[in-house]
């Protein structure tokens, strides 16, 4: 949620390259945007507006030293005032988080007749550093003293007139140090970093930075005590991060899963055996996430079922608090995130760790918060995922969940073999002419307002995946349903016309597609085999235990193909961000 990106290096580009950093992670927030530059003359001015920054063409002043927020709103609305950076005094910041108690705050200084510009908790961070400098002291004494008042997560970038340098402060949420040759570059996430650098440190909670050119200090945020960091070599490529000659993220990563699949596949076996020993040592596992992550995750629990009889609790994670009087030393928590900072998972991985829990992670992102807080780290190698709505990283935690419950049934090869299986057969998928049949499917139900998903078994979690994928980019009100239930009440909204995706060829799901049909429903089957009851048929290859992963694939084309023939842009839906680090 909200990029941020800093530049401290000689010369005068900094305001040019906030700009471009910004726009590599203008998936994370796109409310507005905002940049402020130190000029030679010492004075911070500020450029934002409200909406996308992809087509700002501006040439900044000339600067050496820039801060830069792209924003998703969360308190106060999408407006200029409320764009950051945000001004107090000497003070100018950005802000990636939520100031929990920040009212308490803000009325205080009210009473002491303090003005606000803006309706933000942000404003108030930057009130708070402001007023702590004028009381004598340094800024990075200013940013600790604040940082004890602070409830919630966060992480902040501060520049102040008359103190050179930029500072930087993380309590969760994400901040990457870049280190180039001569200069160095603070951002919320890797992909903005790679065209300068590939050396990184990773800041962790509770601490801050000092950057000036190329040096880099690092303090704890509590003590002040200056801090020694590791420097990392990240893997990921420049190219990885570009969308090449597609025309978007979306489309270039659903066909980047022609090779991502594989690369899940290619596993360490001593990595998964880690994981696998882990959920078998344990008392009970809980598998956690959001959103895609969590119907990956629910395809686990039938995978676990029917493959090594093992029966795990599946719980989206902003719900697990009703459940955590069960989390004790004995549990294993798995943690399933594209990106590694969802705050709604985060959360319930520090508690259970506190209780004692054993902790696996599964994550796209190289030394994400989960990676780094976790007993055994899977990672997912599906390459960075920029598009908001997810692809090739749900089909690679699909594949990687689907290994674990080979291995947790001691045939991990014999998982292997059926995955390179499927891998095989999407490779052959997808290409141009099955694109055909998609859109043309997606022309006919183009301008329908309302679309239902069945699917039985692993296929259920892929109905309600499916339906995540078409409402956030096509705006569409798609539904999904266990094919049975369709029957005990949602079949009262089927009437002549509505579309229906049927997931599946199973006997008992054609009974269902046929109950709706009857009533005038338009069935569209992804399946192996085409069916009577089809009007419509997108034809998946047989892929027997992993067929949920060949079955989403055609979803996903579907979803792009109904959001760009509306005119949407399918790589930044409405009042979405990629990464939800707020809860
Ligand atoms: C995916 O298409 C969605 N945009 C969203 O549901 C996402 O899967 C969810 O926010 C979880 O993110 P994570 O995998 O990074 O934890
Ligand atoms: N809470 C802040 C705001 O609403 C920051 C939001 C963000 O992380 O982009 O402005």
């Amino acid at each position: 949620m909200c990029g941020i990106f800093a530049v401290s290096l000689p010369g005068n580009e900094a305001g040019n390259l906030v700009l471009e950093g910004l726009k590599k992670l203008e998936y994370r927030g796109y409310d507005s945007w905002g940049v402020a530059i130190r000029q030679d003359s010492g004075e911070i001015i500020l450029r934002k507006d409200v909406g996308k920054i992809k087509d700002v063409q501006i040439q900044f002043e000339m600067s050496g030293e820039a801060i830069g927020h792209t924003r998703w709103a969360t308190h106060g609305g999408v407006t200029m005032a409320n764009a950051h950076p945000h001004q107090v005094g000497k003070v100018t910041l950005v802000h990636n988080g939520i100031f929990e108690n920040y009212l308490d705050v803000k009325s205080k200084y009210q009473d002491e007749g303090m003005g606000f510009r803006s309706d933000t908790d942000t404003e108030v961070i930057a009130c708070m550093v402001n007023d702590f400098l004028e009381k004598g002291m340094s800024v990075a004494g200013a940013i600790r003293h604040s940082a004890e008042v602070i409830q919630g997560r966060f992480s902040l970038l501060v520049i102040a007139e008359g103190f050179p340098g930029i500072y930087a402060a993380r309590r969760g949420s994400p901040l990457i140090i870049g280190r180039g040759e001569t200069g160095t570059f603070i951002a919320s996430d890797i992909p903005a970093l790679l065209e300068h650098t590939n050396v990184v440190n990773y800041l962790d909670d509770d601490e801050m930075v000092h950057i000036e050119g190329n040096k880099a200090e690092f303090s704890s945020l509590i003590s002040g005590d200056v801090i020694e960091k590791r420097e990392v070599a990240v893997s990921w490529k420049a190219e990885q991060a570009s969308k090449g000659d597609y025309q978007h993220f979306m489309i270039k990563e659903i066909f980047d899963q022609k090779k991502t699949l594989r690369d899940a596949i290619d596993h360490d076996d001593e990595k998964l055996h880690e994981a696998v020993e882990l959920l078998q040592k344990s008392n009970g596992a809980y598998f956690v996430a959001c959103g895609t992550a969590h119907k990956a995750a629910m395809c686990a629990e039938y995978y676990f079922a029917e493959i090594s009889g093992r029966k795990i609790n599946v719980v989206p994670a902003s719900e697990m608090p009703s459940f955590e009087r069960f989390i004790n030393d004995k549990t294993a928590i798995i943690a399933v995130s594209q990106s590694g900072e969802t705050a709604d998972v985060l959360e319930i991985l520090e508690r259970g760790k506190k209780a004692g829990a054993k902790i696996l992670a599964l994550t796209n992102v190289e030394s994400s918060s989960m990676a780094r807080l976790a007993d055994v780290h899977i990672p997912i190698n599906a390459g960075p995922e920029k598009a908001v709505a997810s692809t090739k990283a749900t089909t690679a935690q699909m594949a990687i969940l689907f290994l674990l419950a080979y291995a947790d049934a001691g045939k991990l090869n014999l998982g292997r073999e059926i995955l390179s299986g499927t891998a095989s057969a999407i490779n052959d998928l997808i290409n141009p002419r099955y694109e055909n049949y998609v859109k043309d499917v997606a022309g006919k139900i183009l301008n329908q307002k309302s679309l239902f998903i069945i699917g039985r078994g692993s296929l259920f979690p892929m109905a309600l995946e499916s339906a995540i994928k078409i409402q956030e980019v096509s705006y569409i009100h798609a539904q999904g349903f266990p094919a049975g239930e369709l029957k005990h009440g949602p079949i009262a909204l089927i009437e002549e016309g509505v579309p229906c995706l049927v997931l599946g060829d199973d006997q008992d799901t054609l009974s269902n597609a046929m109950e709706i049909k009857s009533r005038g429903a338009h069935i569209i089957g992804i399946a192996p085999k085409r069916a009577e009851v089809f009007d419509d048929w997108l034809k998946v290859p047989d892929c027997g235990q992993a067929q949920s992963i060949a079955t989403i694939v055609p979803v996903q084309l579907l979803a792009y193909y109904l959001a760009t023939f509306k005119g949407l842009d399918p790589d930044m839906p409405r009042n979405l961000a990629k990464s939800v680090t707020v809860k």
